[in-house]
């Protein structure tokens, strides 16, 4: 008997489009802005730079090409890769899916806020160019429990129903189509807050000159883990992704491209966000809030307001779901082909777990506000642990398992394509980086930002 045909994409160009599905999201539209702005500007864009392309493409490269080699979940595949006897590497399936339980636990409540502004955007109700009640428009959203609660569900209704369709028709045929448009409103954005008067020099400054003297271990540990979330790596997004590649798929190329298209939609955002920050007088170390109030404060500067408003957040929704998939995709693979539990139920616990740990999240402006750990709320807590200390760490592992016990030679078949080996010294040097210097770095920044030593 052939053993049954496994689900996966299905041109090469789908895979391209759903790998940047799911590092799209709310990660370039929400998180970018808001820690770059918490964390004095430029000096962050530049520390962020150095990790995305030392950091965050190698382990991205290796993470996808190990998924490919097992093609299984991200628990079983350390099964098919790792040599009898090395079930321990196992523990990188498992943190992963841990990790995507935590993330998704804060990113429903962000979406969950995205899909409220949506009809908020459309009635009219913030469009507003003063701080102070752009302040209270977001305020008295998160601050509502029963509303946090019901659009977070609202978005796990939503994704939850898009997985159950599965890799090919669900994923694939959504993230494909809607990328470009959001690219072309972010366009719109950034001409528009350019021009505002007074506006162009400090906050094109304020993301482009940076000030060393701002960045701290704290913040090199932050830019490293907004590297990780970035891309979607350390968690086993891209070793269960990697898994539905072509075989034939460039993987160097497309972590590549992915990763550019990836910076330049963040960077859009950045030069959409900040000049209109200091335009309007918003403070830009505000934080979650950033986005939600300055985005419909540009917009409604202009002629079209409210309909580009409302296409925006449509927009940025549709850009969470892809996003959210390859989140949901890691525990629904494991649980549907490591523990056979059939891709509906697989899909209904997931949600029904993302519902539960997500609560604290939701609630934490309003009932379970009193409530922190180590100082943070459920939301920051969720947003700390799996960012800036679990993908790291899943990074170090990825990176260790493939410099010392996967080894080159195989490593070469796979990024050669099998064979076909054009690009050996492009090769090695991914091999030369996750042996030895990105698991050195993640390291040292993982310590010192968390003041072990
Ligand atoms: N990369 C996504 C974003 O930036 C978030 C994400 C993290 C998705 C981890 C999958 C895995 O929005």
């Amino acid at each position: 008997m052939s053993p049954p045909v496994r689900d996966g994409f299905t041109s090469t160009f789908g895979v391209l489009l759903a790998t940047l599905g799911s590092a799209v999201g709310l990660g370039n539209i929400w998180k970018f802005p808001s820690l770059t702005g918490m964390n004095g500007g430029a000096g962050f864009l530049l520390v962020y730079l150095l990790a995305t392309l030392l950091v965050g493409l190698p382990v991205m490269i290796v993470e996808t090409m190990l998924g490919r080699a097992a093609r299984a979940d991200a628990i079983s595949t350390f099964e098919q890769v790792a040599p009898r006897g090395q079930g321990g590497w196992q523990v990188i399936g498992w943190m992963g899916a841990l990790s995507a339980l935590l993330i998704m636990a804060f990113y429903s409540e962000v979406a969950g806020w995205v899909y409220a502004y949506v009809v908020k955007a459309m009635t009219g109700e913030i469009a507003t160019t003063d701080p102070k009640a752009a302040g209270a428009a977001f305020g008295a959203l998160v601050s509502d429990p029963v509303a946090s609660l019901l659009w977070q569900w609202v978005v796990l209704g939503v994704t939850g129903g898009i997985i159950m369709l599965g890799v090919s028709k669900g994923i694939e045929a959504v993230t494909r189509r809607l990328m470009p448009l959001l690219f072309v409103l972010l366009l719109v954005l950034c001409a528009r807050s350019l021009t505002l008067p007074g506006a162009a020099g400090p906050g094109l400054a304020f993301l482009f000159s940076p000030d060393l003297a701002k960045i701290t271990p704290a913040v090199v540990l932050t830019a490293l883990g907004l590297a990780f979330f970035k891309l979607s790596i350390g968690m086993g997004t891209m070793l269960t992704y990697g898994s539905y590649f072509r075989a034939d798929q460039n993987i160097p190329a497309t972590a590549t491209r992915v990763m550019f298209a990836d910076l330049s939609v963040s960077l859009l955002a950045g030069i959409a966000i900040f000049p209109a920050v200091f335009a309007f007088g918003f403070e830009p170390a505000a934080g979650p809030s950033l986005v939600f109030m300055t985005i419909p404060a540009v917009f409604a500067s202009m002629p079209g307001g409210t309909a580009f408003m409302t296409i925006f957040f449509l927009l940025t929704a549709i850009a969470s779901v892809g996003a959210i998939l390859s989140l949901l995709e890691v525990p629904v693979a494991i649980l549907s082909e490591r523990f056979g539990c059939g891709r509906k139920r697989a899909s209904l616990y997931t949600i029904l777990a993302i519902a539960f740990f997500g609560m604290p999240a939701a609630l934490s402006q309003s009932l379970t506000a009193g409530i922190n750990v180590f100082g943070m709320n459920a939301f920051d807590l969720y947003d700390f642990l799996s960012s800036d200390v679990m993908l790291p760490l899943g990074g170090i592992l990825i990176c260790l398992f493939v410099g010392w016990v996967y080894g080159l030679p195989r490593l070469q078949e796979q990024l050669g394509n099998h064979g076909s080996l054009q690009n050996d010294g492009l090769v090695r040097g991914v091999f030369f980086l996750v042996r030895y210097l990105t698991p050195l770095l993640i390291a040292v920044v993982l310590l010192h930002g968390l003041k072990v030593f």
